[in-house]
């Protein structure tokens, strides 16, 4: 595939960093030489002289001297390369990727970091691009400064529906609009309402892809944390072409503070988004980086598997909780479906044309915090009667009282409106 056709031009001024390149010769050039090159610090004054953490199994994990100095120390901009070479053997195991001669990893500040750099490196000027109707909105605050135009697909309860997405790109090309160079999609546990885009259904969108020559960014942070028997098989797992570029972070699973993601794309994506971040914060965070190759390196590709079946285990009864209380407090007021994953609860209010002014100012004022609906639509002025409720961190007993005063929040707002209608 041709990739200059959906790089924006600022993307493709960007030239390479001398030093950052330097750095990267640095962790490849052979043992005896010696570099002067670089504006490394002196690790025998940082004030740090060992890192060790304990694990939940009770074990130690301590870097020894050499994997201290690296951790304290920059790297290269892609990554840290032991932990590159552990994430490219992890992703052919997870995901078996078609063409993986083809692509290439980088380490990113977590997926939003890598949203970001994927989203600027295509979207240029009043560029479309494709999103489901209700999105993260991670997605909004990078490409609207940009003046980007949202053709919007509707979803079921499997996600965007391919026939309309289909039918959506027909009439544009027919009326000769500007074609989408990419779509953002979220397709495991989504972000806010929790579906997993079944098999069939990412098939069908991905052959539509193939045919209206766009690339698929997959922001999948739930991929391993979902509530189904069956493994979701995931877009890059799908595709022969190299159209996807593939975001996982290990925020959800490991940790969010520790800020480390990656990206998995065709190379001259990849180096892309590795010229934008030469630019930008040089690397992700290197201690995070080294504790994060360790961890990987002790728990090997099963030990980790082994600690998502725990997490999964974890908030499914979570969320099973919250859905009990659901149904407890809100029957009669709202409708939802179950989360398949991820760590939300989507609400659909009853009777409510927008929840926004509820959530934002009673609710505020009588102390329950949730997402207002339109929080996740392509402007925040739209009316959305939805709430996202999530089911990932509050106690049991929060969120029994969260529920109830959210129940509070619909029955005082329903009464206000009817008085009003009433009036007028
Ligand atoms: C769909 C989605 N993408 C990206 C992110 C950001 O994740 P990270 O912490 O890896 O930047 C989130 C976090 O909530 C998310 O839900």
């Amino acid at each position: 595939m041709n990739y200059s056709n959906f790089i924006t031009d600022v993307a493709k001024r960007r030239r390479p960093a001398t030093m950052r390149e330097l750095t990267k010769k640095a962790y490849s050039a052979p043992k005896d030489t010696i570099s002067l090159a670089e504006g490394m610090p002196n690790e025998e004054v940082f004030p740090f002289t060992k890192i060790s953490v304990k694990l939940y199994d009770g074990s130690d994990l301590t870097l020894d001297d050499k994997e201290l100095a690296a951790a304290l120390q920059y790297v290269p901009t892609q990554g840290y390369p032991p932990l590159l070479q552990t994430l490219r053997e992890f992703q052919r195991r997870a995901h078996a990727p078609p063409l993986w001669e083809s692509r290439d990893i980088v380490v990113v500040s977590g997926s939003q970091d890598g949203l970001s750099k994927t989203l600027e490196a295509i979207i240029g000027t009043g560029d479309p691009i494709l999103v489901p109707d209700v999105f993260y909105p991670g997605v909004e605050v990078v490409v609207a400064p940009h003046k980007a135009e949202f053709i919007t697909i509707p979803q079921d309860d499997d996600g965007p529906i391919p026939e309309v997405l289909r039918e959506i790109l027909r009439n544009r090309q027919f009326s000769g609009g500007k074609m989408p160079k990419v779509m953002y999609i979220n397709a495991t546990g989504t972000n806010p309402t929790g579906i997993i885009i079944p098999l069939e259904r990412r098939k069908a969108i991905y052959r539509i892809a193939c045919e209206y020559n766009f690339l698929i960014i997959d922001d999948d942070p739930y991929h391993f944390m979902h509530f189904e028997r069956e493994e979701p098989k995931s877009f890059l797992s799908l595709d022969t072409e190299g159209r996807v570029i593939r975001l996982d972070s290990f925020s959800k699973v490991i940790s969010s503070g520790i800020r480390l993601g990656f990206v998995t794309a065709t190379a001259p994506l990849i180096a892309t988004v590795e010229l934008h971040l030469q630019s930008s914060h040089l690397h992700a965070p290197t201690l995070s980086q080294v504790l994060m190759y360790k961890l990987l390196e002790i728990w090997g590709f099963n030990g980790f598997m082994k600690h998502c079946m725990h997490l999964r285990r974890y908030y499914k009864e979570r969320r099973d909780i919250m859905s009990a209380l659901a149904h407890k407090h809100l029957n009669g007021l709202v409708d939802f479906n179950i989360p398949k994953g991820g760590f939300f609860l989507w609400i659909n209010v009853r009777e409510i044309e927008n929840t926004w002014k509820m959530i934002m100012q009673r609710g505020v004022r009588e102390g329950v915090l949730l997402a207002p609906g339109a929080a996740f639509m392509k402007d925040s002025t739209i009316p959305c009667n939805a709430v996202r409720a999530s089911f990932a961190k509050a106690s049991n007993k929060e969120m029994d009282l969260a529920l109830q005063r959210l129940a509070q929040l619909i029955r005082a707002e329903l009464a206000e409106n009817y008085i009003e209608n009433v009036d007028t």
